[in-house]
């Protein structure tokens, strides 16, 4: 089977490089030149855990190309993997897919599955679907699928090679024939339905994982000011198979790419059908307020941030990312700028994409130590491994003043109580 792959952020490429880790042979094909000159020498563009490595490996299954018409003319399955950014008043973008499936329809000289793995408003799919159709050049078939991916960011790997489902959705039956060949040795089940439901799963599971998290924020919150621990409460609901024990991390609210802009995408497409999804609209809320709940706790210590140093510990919206898409530092961080501070930011991954914003404002290290090194407060905002096994006794060692604001619940309450810190976090008894 030949697989063209369109579009190579997150999903595509990784889908790109673990169907050919499953044997297939692949096009990937993207506009800009440079990123393709990069993959052709083996780089991957986007930092991704074993996504180098996997990549390195199939290289001989793999064909990086900007010329769509040549990888799209006789294929037999082309994924549409392409961003769908979020517009001003929440709706999805969706000019990138539809100009795919433009050049797909100019392309194609023989029947084909058109696979869109981009998380589209339902009904995207019967829309291209259409498009591609009135758009035909020759006198092909073509189906379109959708088959939305679950991966998630700094696990993307991980979970395409070992998917916890993978959802086809079909208007046609042998397009679901031909869709599970393409899977058949990822060895996940598969649940074959319409393209609509299909569409549909995808937004359901990313906005109840979002409300999930909004709930426990929530209760963090009310556990801050009743004297409940947040991390007790959300093991002793996990216990219940019910409730699952995943996703009840409480701490200054979701960012990336897909949580933030997929409830308000459905929200946004509710309302459209003159539906109110109060649930959801009550978790985009939430989070909003949660983003800033760090800076607001400042105030407990600070009148104001000016003049002071601030150690920001983790820029990226969640560890094994260099993606900063709706990370709460985006918001947290020109707010300290604005009140006066000195801000000195530590990330593993994250600076050079930081510094793309920022570049003047804000002094930025590799190293923890010297971040801390006589700040007045530090804002921890990215539960990195390095932040998590620090030694604690280097809050009191090198800061001016060791308040630790942290967003990330890192640290075990009764280790810091061992130390003369200031501990502030997110649900839980603040140690002073
Ligand atoms: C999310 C979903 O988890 C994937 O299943 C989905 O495929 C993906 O969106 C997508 O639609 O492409 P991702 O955005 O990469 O994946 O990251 P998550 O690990 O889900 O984290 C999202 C945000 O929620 C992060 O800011 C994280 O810190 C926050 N979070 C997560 C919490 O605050 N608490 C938790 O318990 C879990």
């Amino acid at each position: 089977m030949k697989i063209a792959v369109a579009g190579t952020g997150y999903v595509g490429l990784v889908t790109g490089v673990c169907l050919a880790e499953y044997g297939h042979s692949v096009t990937c094909v993207d506009i800009d030149e440079n990123k393709i000159s990069l993959m052709q020498s083996g780089i991957s563009p986007i930092y991704e855990p074993g996504l180098q490595d996997l990549m390195k490996k199939n290289m001989a299954k793999l064909l990086f190309t900007s010329n769509y018409v040549e990888a799209y003319h006789n294929a037999d399955v082309i994924f549409i993997g392409v961003g769908t950014p979020e517009k001003p008043d929440g709706s999805a973008d969706l000019q990138y897919v539809y100009g795919v499936a433009e050049q797909i329809a100019n392309s194609v000289k023989n029947d084909c599955v058109i696979v869109v793995k981009s998380t589209v408003p339902i009904g995207t799919n019967d829309k291209i679907q259409e498009l591609i159709e009135s758009n035909l050049k020759h006198d092909v078939k073509v189906s379109v699928a959708s088959n939305p991916e679950f991966l998630s960011q700094g696990s993307a790997v991980k979970d395409t090679l070992h998917s916890s489902r993978i959802v086809i959705g079909v208007e046609d039956k042998s397009a679901g024939e031909i869709l599970k060949q393409v899977y058949e040795e990822f060895n996940a089940p598969i649940l074959v339905t319409n393209r609509k439901s299909a569409e549909m799963i995808k937004y359901a599971s990313n906005d109840f994982l979002a409300l999930k998290i909004s709930f426990i924020n929530e209760i963090a919150n009310l556990c801050e000011i009743i004297g409940a621990d947040i991390e007790d409460v959300a093991h002793g609901m996990g216990f219940d198979g019910r409730i699952g024990n995943k996703f009840l991390n409480a701490g200054i609210g979701y960012g990336g790419s897909c949580f933030p802009k997929d409830t308000k995408a459905l929200h946004w497409l509710a309302n459209f059908h003159d539906y109110e999804l109060r649930t959801v609209k009550a978790a985009i809320d939430v989070n909003e307020n949660q983003k800033l709940k760090l800076y607001k706790k400042s105030r407990r210590y600070f009148d104001s941030l000016k003049g002071l140093t601030v150690a920001v510990l983790g820029l990226t919206f969640k560890p094994g990312t260099d993606d900063l898409r709706e990370a709460p530092t985006l918001v947290n961080i020109p707010l300290m700028i604005e009140d006066g501070a000195i801000v000195k930011a530590w990330d593993p991954v994250g600076i050079e994409n930081f510094q793309k914003l920022y570049s003047d404002d804000i002094t930025y290290s590799t190293s923890i130590e010297e971040t801390l090194r006589e700040a007045d407060v530090c804002f921890i905002f990215t539960e990195w491994d390095e932040v998590k096994q620090v030694d604690l006794s280097i809050f009191n060692l090198v800061m001016k003043t060791p308040i630790v604001l942290d967003g990330r619940n890192c640290f075990n309450i009764h280790e810091v109580k061992k130390h003369k810190i200031v501990y502030d976090s997110i649900g839980r008894e603040t140690v002073n």
